[in-house]
């Protein structure tokens, strides 16, 4: 069904929501036969500010060993999915930082016809997931990528709360996340890849 598409899974993650659902997007796309890298991109916050919170602190000791995203893979991938944490209803700095090291790629055409899908966590149900995606979409309309959101496309979405803009997740206090989205990130992963086919494939 993949038709060796090449997918990057391009996350930020202060205390994990997002690299869990990087995973569960990675294991899904795996099985739907794509190419798959799990990326992180930079941290730029101080270490002072790392420190001060445990969670953060683990996080960031914990996912060392994943490789930061480079230019390089946005060339390499047919297809991209970015999971992010909203931040006061928009996209993280850290992501946005990579996004706006991309000019370059961009002036050259490397970002036209690629595929994007995004997904998003808050700490409250209406924290502003949606406007976050629509936000980070946005740009991916600057950059002529092709959106593959979800929309109502599987049962799935509407068990994880019905966010047709992309999987969006609820996390508590205590870091866990409270919606049931594992089947919506697996989906969203899965129709990425299968989109991202048919545009590979109607190209040659
Ligand atoms: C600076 C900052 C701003 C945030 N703004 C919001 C917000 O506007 N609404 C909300 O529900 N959660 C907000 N949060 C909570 C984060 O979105 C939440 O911790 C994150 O989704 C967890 O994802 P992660 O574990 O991948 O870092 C904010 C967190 C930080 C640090």
């Amino acid at each position: 069904m993949s038709n060796d598409v090449k997918l990057a899974i391009i996350y930020y993650s202060s205390t994990g929501t997002n690299y869990q659902m990087a995973k569960w997007a990675e294991a899904s796309a795996k099985e739907a036969g794509a190419d798959v890298r799990v990326l992180k991109v930079e941290e730029l916050a101080p270490m002072a500010a790392i420190e001060s919170n445990p969670a953060w602190k683990k996080h960031y000791e914990e996912t060392k060993e994943v490789p930061t995203v480079t230019l390089e893979d946005l060339d390499w991938a047919d297809a991209y999915i970015f999971s992010m944490p909203t931040r006061f209803g928009n996209v993280p700095s850290q992501l946005k930082q990579f996004i706006d090291t991309t000019g370059g790629l961009w002036s050259q055409g490397k970002l036209t016809n690629k595929v994007v899908s995004a997904m998003v966590s808050a700490g409250n149900p209406n924290g502003g997931q949606e406007q976050t995606l629509q936000s980070f979409y946005t740009t991916m309309m600057h950059w002529g990528a092709i959106i593959a959101n979800p929309g109502y496309t599987d049962p799935s979405i509407y068990a994880a709360g019905g966010n047709p803009y992309g999987t969006s997740v609820t996390v508590s206090q205590d870091g866990k996340i409270v919606n049931d989205a594992e089947g919506a990130v697996k989906h969203q992963a899965k129709r990425t890849v299968q989109i991202a086919s048919w545009i590979k494939k109607g190209q040659q």
